[in-house]
C-alpha cells in the first residue's frame, strides 16, 4: 500500500467547502485504486488564524509542510484583512520558500460549460499557461518613502534573473514538447520594457535551440489578449512573466466559461520541496457558506497533483469523471446549473466508482 501525505490548507471563504469536496473525491479515488492511500492532514491557517494569532501561519509553517508529498490549498482573502497581508502571509511564502517556480494553469472548455466566445468548439481552446512564479513583478522588491507627504514615492521593482528566466523557459519548452502540438508562445512586453523583457526574448531564443522539435513564436502581452479572443485555436502552450500570466490566466478562465473551473499547480520541478495545488478562483465571500461553490477547479487541481505524484491513471480517471458529470449538466450556478457543491461532488464520486469509467481514458491534468 503506497501512502501519499498531503497537507491541506483550506484557509478562507469557500476554501474549506471546495477542499472538503476535493478530499472526499481523493478518498473515492483511493478506494477505486485499491493500492494507494491519500492521507490528508488539515491545517487551520489563514485569516481566522491571523485574527487569533497575528500571523497567517506559524513561524515554523514551512518546516511543518516540508515532509509532505504535496500541498492542497483552498483560497486566501478575507473582507476584514488587507489582501497584501493574507497573500504575503501564507501563499507567497509557500510558493517562494519552496521555490515553486513553475505555475501551471491549464485551460480548456469543459463539456457542459459554455464559452462566451461565439463559434468556438470545445477543442478550439486547449491551452496551458506557464507562469513564472518566483520573481518578476512579484519579487516584493520596492518601497515607500515620505509617507503621506505630497512628495511620497512608491516603487515596485520587477526583478528578472537569467537563472529564473532560463529555468521557466526550459520548463515551458519541455511541457510544450510533451503536448501533441508541440507549440509554444512566449509572451513579453519587450517593446516598452526594454531591459528585463528584452532579456526574456533573448533567453527564449537561446533555450529554443535545445528544443528544435518545438515550434515557438513571440507575442506582446497586449496583442496576446486579442489573439486569445480572436484566434484561440492558434495557441497551445504559453509562457509569460508572473504578472502577465496572472492577467492572461484570468482571461483564459473567462474565455473557457468560468474561473470556477480553473486550476493551478505551483510546481518545484526539481522536487526538492512539496508542490502546491489550488483552484484559481479565490475565497468568494459572496457565496461562502451557501453550499454552491464550484468544486471543479479543486478536482482539476487534484488531478494535477496526482499527475505530479506519478498517479497519472488516477488523475485521468478523475478528469474523466469530472467531464462526464459536467457534460450531464450537473454543474453549479456560476456555470449555469442548479446543482450544489455536494451534488456535484457526489456525482463525481459515483462516476469514479462506476465500472464503465476505466482509466486511462480522457485527458491528463495538463
Ligand atoms: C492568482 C491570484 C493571485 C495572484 C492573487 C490572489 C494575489 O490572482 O493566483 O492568479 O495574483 O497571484
Ligand atoms: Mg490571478
Amino acid at each position: 500500500m503506497k501512502t501519499y501525505r498531503i497537507a491541506a490548507i483550506p484557509a478562507d471563504g469557500i476554501g474549506p467547502e471546495v477542499i472538503g469536496a476535493g478530499t472526499a473525491v481523493l478518498e473515492a479515488l483511493a478506494a477505486r485504486q485499491g493500492d494507494v492511500r491519500y492521507e490528508v492532514t488539515t491545517f487551520d491557517w489563514g485569516s481566522d488564524y491571523y485574527k487569533r494569532h497575528g500571523v497567517m501561519m506559524p513561524e515554523d509553517g514551512l518546516e511543518t509542510l516540508r515532509p509532505f508529498d504535496a500541498i492542497y490549498f483552498g483560497a486566501v482573502g478575507a473582507p476584514d484583512v488587507p489582501d497584501h497581508v493574507t497573500l504575503w502571509g501564507l501563499r507567497l511564502p509557500i510558493c517562494q520558500g519552496f521555490d515553486q517556480y513553475a505555475n501551471v494553469r491549464p485551460t480548456r472548455i469543459i463539456p457542459g460549460v459554455t464559452s462566451p466566445l461565439r463559434d468556438v468548439g470545445t477543442g478550439d481552446l486547449d491551452w496551458v499557461i506557464v507562469r513564472e512564479n518566483s520573481e518578476g513583478e512579484y519579487s516584493g522588491s520596492g518601497g515607500r518613502a515620505h509617507r503621506g507627504l505630497p512628495e511620497e514615492v512608491g516603487t515596485e521593482v520587477a526583478i528578472f534573473t537569467r537563472v529564473g528566466v532560463a529555468r521557466i523557459m526550459r520548463y515551458a519548452f519541455r511541457l510544450a514538447r510533451s503536448r501533441p502540438r508541440k507549440l509554444l508562445t512566449v509572451v513579453t512586453k519587450s517593446n516598452a520594457q526594454r531591459h528585463g523583457m528584452v532579456m526574456w526574448d533573448e533567453i527564449a531564443a537561446e533555450v529554443s535551440r535545445e528544443f528544435p522539435d518545438v515550434t515557438w513564436d513571440k507575442m506582446l502581452v497586449d496583442a496576446m489578449t486579442v489573439r486569445m479572443v480572436k484566434d484561440p485555436a492558434s495557441l497551445d502552450t504559453i509562457v509569460a512573466t508572473n504578472l502577465h500570466a496572472d492577467i492572461l490566466s484570468d482571461l483564459a478562465g473567462a474565455l473557457a466559461g468560468s474561473l470556477g473551473v480553473a486550476p493551478t499547480a505551483n510546481i518545484d520541478p526539481e522536487r526538492r520541496f512539496p508542490s502546491m495545488f489550488e483552484p484559481i478562483h479565490g475565497s468568494a465571500f459572496d457565496i461562502t457558506g451557501k453550499g454552491i461553490a464550484n468544486p471543479v477547479a479543486t478536482f482539476w487541481t487534484a488531478a494535477q497533483m496526482l499527475d505530479h505524484l506519478g498517479e497519472n491513471a488516477a488523475g485521468a480517471l478523475l478528469m474523466s469523471a469530472v467531464e462526464r458529470v459536467c457534460a450531464e449538466g450537473i454543474v453549479t450556478p456560476d456555470v449555469g446549473g442548479t446543482a450544489t457543491t455536494a451534488e456535484v461532488t457526489h456525482a463525481v464520486i459515483e462516476a469514479i466508482g462506476g465500472a464503465n469509467l476505466l482509466a486511462p481514458a480522457g485527458h491528463s491534468a495538463a
